[in-house]
């Protein structure tokens, strides 16, 4: 099902085999898809290759470094992705950070430096991407973040990353509002908890995955794989009217009462 033959799309926030953008990755290269990678300085870059590498594409990898703290990486980054490929398709923006000390205790600690960093990474980093990327997207486009429930509900220890993941959500929706008429759309998935290095920041995970598992309408707790699916369909013309949403991929976790 090559449903992405032809589409350029630029996968952002690969660390390692476990990253959920990895997950996302797999499925659309399946697709079809002709991926485009950057990642987050060159700590990260043999592991990205390595992974890379290992999908066998026809086409030459295209791997640029890209921390997204920095306005000026933003725009080398964009400046050569349009060297390489000239029209972008599609954005999987799979980037978020909290200093770990503010992902436990009480949220009424939270520090004001604490509070900015997170929000910059988490959230104001899609609306920096999608400035710098508009113009590439001449022929339309799909974006796709990554979001979690701490965004809509409290939970224990995600704090700050809570209130960003609010604040991504709503920009979600002002960048669907801003860019629909260049027929780009932008969409987020809320994907249950799954073991990654972002995760293992949150004090207590394993035990939350435990309840999780047990609550949920499934029965489950979801993979990568899941989150991939779900993006390849937001990337596809099969989700063409769907714009500003938040999708959940959580086993049916969220609509459950006690
Ligand atoms: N794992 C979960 O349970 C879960 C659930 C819901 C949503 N999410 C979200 O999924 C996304 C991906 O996280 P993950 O769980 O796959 O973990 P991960 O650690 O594999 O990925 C996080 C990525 O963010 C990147 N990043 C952080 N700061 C950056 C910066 N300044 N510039 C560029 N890149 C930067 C890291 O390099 C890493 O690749 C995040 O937005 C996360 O909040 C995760």
């Amino acid at each position: 099902m090559n449903i992405l033959q032809g589409k350029n799309i630029l996968i952002m926030g690969v660390a390692n085999k476990r990253s959920i953008a990895w997950g996302i990755a797999q499925s659309l290269h399946a697709a079809g898809a002709r991926l485009l990678f950057t990642y987050q300085g060159e700590r990260l870059k043999k592991n990205v290759e390595e992974l890379v590498a290992s999908l066998q594409a026809d086409d030459e990898p295209i791997l640029i470094s890209c921390d997204v703290t920095s306005d000026e990486d933003i725009e080398q980054a964009f400046r050569q992705i349009k060297e390489r490929v000239g029209v972008l398709h599609g954005i999987a923006h799979c980037i978020a950070f909290a200093p770990t000390e503010e992902l436990e205790g009480r949220f009424s600690a939270t520090s004001r430096s604490g509070f900015a960093i997170a929000h910059d990474i988490s959230a104001y980093s899609l609306v920096a991407v999608m400035r710098a990327a508009e113009g590439l997207m001449a022929e339309g486009g799909s974006v796709v973040t990554l979001t979690y429930l701490g965004g809509e509900r409290v939970m224990p220890n995600y704090n700050v990353m809570g209130i960003a993941k609010a604040a991504l959500e709503s920009c979600v929706r002002y960048l669907a509002a801003d860019m629909g008429k260049s027929s780009i759309r932008v969409n987020a998935i809320s994907a249950g908890p799954i073991r990654t290095l972002a995760a293992k920041g949150i004090r207590n995970f394993n035990e939350m995955t435990k309840h999780v598992a047990d609550k949920a309408a499934l029965g489950r707790m979801i993979d990568q794989s899941e989150v991939g699916d779900t993006a390849l369909f937001l990337f596809s013309h099969l989700s063409r009217g769907i714009t500003g949403e938040v999708i959940h991929v959580d086993a049916g976790y969220s609509i459950m009462g006690n």
